[in-house]
């Protein structure tokens, strides 16, 4: 059998007068006297190619000829009098793989992403969500790539793990005791007879193994899944989701926030340099202005304020917010978001945040109030960036475990690093996901990820 093409790759290389095998799904079917158009789509690119076909090779053809159906086609491309498209096919032969009936759910028409959701297993063939996932996959390899290029380490941190880096309780737990009648010593549950003889967990972030591999190769990134028991049902959270966690020897949060900069400059070139086509859809229908949007970002420098600016700007800005504003609370996303949206109209980091509502991991400021802490604000979104300068002073952080209750000898080789060849060094999370609503204006996290998983919810 002649050798299938990509569809993108036949609109690239300008295949013309060429004899091609494609293959791909059916968005529309228009059947004339003369000649039927068949839009094809194989999801290499947003762009359907136009099949132009005689009504005598549908004659032959089985029952099942429908928006839905697979194809297998050979045909010549020619340039198209279509306004819109430059290339359509002249096919010479059609072979209905696997056909549909009108009980396909996704007929050509606008869907709501409600209802998208539903059918996640079909979504990936409907316009909006071809582009979504390229999307992804493309930023990807573009995340890779910027780390790879500037010489960090890509590490596999655990998926499973004893320690909950965050400290919020929001660990799943993973065991194979019996949940009827788990074994039992002195009235509680005995991990020490769960298969890895300790209580453990899916992981909330790969950071402290992070900083252990940071302590021998001095740049590492980790790039992996992140799970997290939060029973919060926000457009904005998911149970599980991808984070990117860069850490660096010999960096403060300065040199932190530089890192983070530039490396989401990279992110947005490359999107705009390779992704154009499917960004130019979102821009159309997703989100006006996108472009412009992402041309500012891809040349801006981020806004960099502390947390007690922040405050005094909230405080000075009249706004009426549901959470009062007082310096040492935790910022809410109405608040982030008016300073994102109101005062900045772009990214911001907001630094140096009260020691009090930060992980304990984060390096004490001179002042003894705050820590060395950044989050990277970004209008619609809020926090798509958390990160910190970490504390490397072993008695320091023996304090600050001891004063938020963690047990003593519980992280023994997390401070190892710090007990032989101690390093000051930095690094932070990038939610992959949030990364991505912001670059496509979908509002919707489950909308970005291709199976989402919430509460509730772990269909497909
Ligand atoms: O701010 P977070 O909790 O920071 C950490 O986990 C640090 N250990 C990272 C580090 O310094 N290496 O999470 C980092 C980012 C957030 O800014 C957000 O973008 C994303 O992870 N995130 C979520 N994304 C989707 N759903 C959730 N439930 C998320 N929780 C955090
Ligand atoms: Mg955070």
């Amino acid at each position: 059998m002649q050798k299938r093409i990509a569809i993108k790759r036949l609109f690239q290389e300008e295949q013309a007068g060429q004899s091609v095998r494609v293959g791909g799904w059916v968005r529309s079917v228009r059947r004339g006297k003369e000649v039927a158009f068949i839009a094809l789509n194989d999801g290499s690119c947003f762009a359907s190619l136009q099949l132009v076909v005689e009504p005598g090779l549908l004659e032959s053809l089985p029952e099942g000829l429908g928006t839905g159906a697979c194809l297998s086609v050979v045909g010549d491309l020619i340039p198209s009098p279509a306004a819109g498209q430059r290339w359509e096919l002249q096919v010479s032969g059609l072979e209905l793989i696997g056909g549909v009936d009108e009980s396909f759910p996704l007929q050509k028409k606008r869907h709501s992403f409600e209802f998208l959701r539903s059918i996640a297993h079909l979504r990936p063939r409907s316009n909006s969500f071809g582009a979504v996932f390229r999307l992804r996959s493309a930023l990807t390899f573009a995340v890779h790539q910027y780390f790879q290029q500037q010489g960090f380490v890509n590490v596999h941190t655990p998926i499973i793990t004893a320690n909950d880096c965050e400290g919020a309780g929001e660990m799943f737990r993973v065991t194979t005791l019996d949940p009827q009648q788990p074994p039992q010593k002195a009235g509680v549950v005995d991990w020490q007879q769960d298969f890895f003889g300790v209580r453990t967990g899916l992981t909330v972030s790969g950071q402290l193994q992070g900083e252990l591999f940071a302590s021998a190769f001095s740049a590492i990134y980790t790039f992996g899944p992140t799970f997290r028991a939060e029973n919060s049902n926000t457009s904005r959270h998911a149970a599980e989701f991808w984070m990117i966690e860069p850490e660096m020897a010999f960096c403060d949060l300065a040199g932190n926030c530089d890192l983070a900069e530039d490396f989401l400059r990279y992110i947005v070139g490359y999107a705009l340099k390779n992704c154009r086509e499917d960004l130019d859809f979102f821009a159309q229908r997703i989100e006006k202005g996108l472009i412009e949007k992402l041309q500012t970002l891809h040349q801006a420098e981020f806004h960099r304020i502390s947390y007690t600016e922040a405050i005094e700007r909230l405080l000075a800005s009249g706004e009426k917010f549901e959470f009062p504003v007082v310096w040492g609370c935790d910022l809410q996303s109405e608040h982030e978001r008016y300073l994102t949206e109101k005062i900045y109209d772009g990214p911001v980091f907001v630094t140096d945040y009260p020691k009090g509502i930060k992980a304990f991991y984060m390096r004490d400021n001179d002042d003894g109030k705050t820590v060395a802490a950044m989050d990277l604000l970004v209008p619609r979104v809020g926090e798509i960036i958390g990160g910190s300068q970490r504390e490397e002073r072993l008695d320091r952080l023996q304090e600050k475990m001891a004063a938020q209750g963690i047990a003593e000898g519980e992280l023994e080789w997390y401070l190892d690093i710090r007990r032989w060849g101690s390093c000051p060094h930095a690094g932070f999370g990038l939610g992959f996901e949030r990364l991505l609503m912001y670059l496509t204006g979908m509002e919707n996290i489950r909308d970005v990820i291709p199976f989402p998983r919430t509460p509730g919810h772990a269909d497909f």
